[in-house]
């Protein structure tokens, strides 16, 4: 069978690192592949979980065994203007354990690697922030399948192309706490369609609730009388930067895309729904799409 990355499914440590990059002009593909061997073995040693993932160009030119309908992240916009940008990259590393300090020494080791073959894009330091809360104090995470399904969820089955390989969305959102904070606490758990104090799900979802858009069921969305599907596994953790913007890294695994892509139509009003309130407090300063190959693939692309 094959193995998924063990990152994407092994308890979060409590620090995480992001670093999205792109080949320059003139890479050399050996370069990069040589750095990404040496930053798995760097990452084993210094007992750092390491995610491997790629963006659907550098993906082609790693292996043949391409996943399904990969398609890069589109950006989406409501009809009144509010925006996901797209900025799909090629790479995406991230590493995460409960020593920040290792975390930094991998991910600076890889990109000395590859300098003058990749530029970093952006990057995200990241932590679990008291009981896995979004800085908004609401749990994040209540919904995800439980662990022995997350697998099955996650991870793509053995038979299909890019089996035991993962398909991922990673989006830095930007909140504006003072407007969220600025609602009645009533407006608060409807927001999201869970309650602050312990994460119950409301039984009344008003048209609006980020559940009425993500909570995907047999029927209608959100109707619990109906069974989950196409569920996804969520490791999102917040972020904080120097200059005061503060908000939540939102990274999630499926074993399709679609049901991604969906969710994101659906946040955004695309599909004929109404927007999701969650976009009046929170905007994402950056999106894309990328795929987590499994462990098999990373041994015979990166030798
Ligand atoms: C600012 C960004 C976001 C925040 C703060 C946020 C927060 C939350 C919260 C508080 C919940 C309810 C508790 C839980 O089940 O975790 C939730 C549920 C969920 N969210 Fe989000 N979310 C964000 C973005 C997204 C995006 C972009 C997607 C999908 C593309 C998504 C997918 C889901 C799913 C699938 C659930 C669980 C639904 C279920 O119970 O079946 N979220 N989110």
């Amino acid at each position: 069978m094959a193995a998924p990355q063990e990152a994407i499914l092994t308890s979060l440590g409590e620090h995480q690192w992001y670093v999205h990059l792109s080949r320059t002009e003139g890479a050399d593909l050996g370069v990069i592949k040589k750095a990404l061997a040496d930053l798995r073995t760097d990452c084993g040693r210094q007992g750092v979980n390491l995610c491997i993932m790629f963006g659907p160009t550098l993906l082609a030119e790693l292996t043949d065994d391409i996943p399904a309908d990969f398609q890069p992240y589109p950006g989406y916009k409501s009809a009144d203007g509010k925006e996901a940008k797209a900025t799909q990259e090629e790479l995406l590393i991230w590493v995460h354990s409960d020593h920040k300090d290792r975390n930094w020494n991998t991910q600076y080791q890889f990109r000395t690697a590859v300098a003058g073959h990749m530029a970093v894009a952006r990057e995200t330091i990241a932590w679990i922030y008291g009981a896995s809360l979004d800085l908004t104090g609401y749990i994040d995470g209540t919904g995800n399948p439980t662990p022995d399904r997350q697998g099955e969820c996650a991870v793509i089955a053995d038979g299909s192309p890019g089996a035991g390989g993962s398909f991922a969305i990673a989006q830095r959102w930007v909140h504006d706490l003072k407007y969220f904070f600025s609602l009645s606490p009533d407006d608060q758990d409807n927001l999201f369609g869970r309650t602050r104090a312990d994460s119950t799900r409301l039984d009344k979802q008003v048209p609006t609730s980020h559940l009425s858009h993500v909570e995907l069921r047999e029927g209608e969305t959100a109707d619990a009388s109906k069974s989950k599907r196409n569920e996804i596994v969520r490791r999102s953790t917040p972020y904080a930067l120097h200059d005061g913007t503060v908000g939540l890294y939102f990274l999630g695994f499926c074993r399709d895309q679609a049901p991604l892509r969906e969710r994101m139509e659906a946040i955004y009003g695309i599909n004929g729904q109404v927007r999701d309130a969650l976009t009046d407090y929170s905007t994402p300063a950056s999106g894309s799409y990328y795929f987590a190959p499994s462990i098999e693939v990373l041994d015979s692309a990166l030798r």
